[in-house]
């Protein structure tokens, strides 16, 4: 139970991945053709990419020394000036150093911070980040963007910075192994960690408006030949049917979704109990066969 007066309010929601890219003509192209993107910036080293009305959801950056891509920052979103200025003081209250969101970033919302994870993942909180006024014309292109998935080998501390500072709240648990975090979009998660030996941002979730839409994207996987990381999988914890695919030199995997649960106010406020649920394969994907049935996660 949660009390909208008294509770610390968290982000309002996930608005874009930064991601440092070896080849960034072929990036465009992969967000493009696989996740339904369309380009918004494009400039020398650098581009954006939007769907919906947020000016963009992912901002690939040209970075040829790197092998694979790299996630430099990810945004959220921020309701008021008050819950950015409340954010500030409990970042500060916990001894954590803000600093500037990104120029380019600056440029496009009215006010934020930024401030590094337990993991040293900058996370940039932002303030009327800018919109268009309709989304692209585009017939196979996501809705929104969802969530970030994150290992780490510090699952603890993790918990501990984005709930206990950011205001985040339990959705689910797997065990003392996962926990899906949500903010004030209420979408059953609007962030997710895993308790793993290392850190990586282990993948980025696209909310898509069909069913159809998830298996045409997974259709364009196979016919470009693009690994798909983790089939067809029915999520206990947002309701959510996905798929996921990966290319490492374009970013973690995508996980391209459909029907990904959103918490009634009421739920979000009041009602809703994070479940603890056992470390069983069935509790991440209900269609999985049995308990020992891991493969592909
Ligand atoms: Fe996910």
């Amino acid at each position: 139970m949660t009390d909208t007066a008294s509770r610390p309010r968290g982000p309002y929601g996930m608005e874009y991945v930064r991601l440092e890219v070896p080849d960034l003509q072929a990036s465009r192209e992969f967000y493009e053709y696989h996740v339904g993107l369309e380009p918004v910036d494009v400039e020398d080293g650098r581009v954006t990419l939007r769907t919906g009305i947020s000016h963009h959801v992912v901002e690939l950056i040209s970075a040829p020394e790197r092998e694979a891509a790299f996630v430099s920052a990810i945004g959220f979103s921020v309701e008021s000036p008050e819950v950015l200025a409340d954010l500030a003081r409990r970042v500060d209250a916990a001894g954590l150093e803000r600093f500037d969101i990104d120029k380019n970033v600056a440029a496009l919302c009215t006010d934020g911070f930024a401030v590094n994870d337990p993991n040293g993942l900058t996370i940039e909180l932002i303030y009327e980040f800018q919109e268009f006024a309709e989304p692209p014309q585009l017939l196979l292109r996501p809705l929104d963007i969802v969530h970030p998935f994150i290992s780490t080998d510090k699952y603890e501390e993790s918990l501990q910075f984005y709930m206990g500072v950011l205001g985040f709240l339990a959705s689910d648990y797997i065990g003392d192994m996962s926990a899906f975090l949500r903010s004030e979009d209420r979408y059953h998660h609007s962030f997710a960690v895993r308790r793993d030996t290392k850190f990586y941002v282990a993948h980025i979730c696209f909310r898509m408006q069909s069913l159809d839409h998830v298996f045409r994207g997974r259709a364009r996987a196979r016919y470009k030949g693009v690994r798909i990381a983790s089939d067809i999988v029915n999520h206990s914890a947002s309701t959510s049917i996905a798929f996921y695919m990966q290319d490492e030199k374009h970013g973690p995997r995508v996980e391209l979704c459909d029907g990904h649960r959103v918490l009634t106010e009421e739920e979000h406020e009041h009602t809703h109990r994070a479940r603890r649920m056992s470390v069983d394969p069935r509790n991440i994907d209900v269609w999985r066969a049995a308990a020992d049935d891991w493969k592909d996660f």
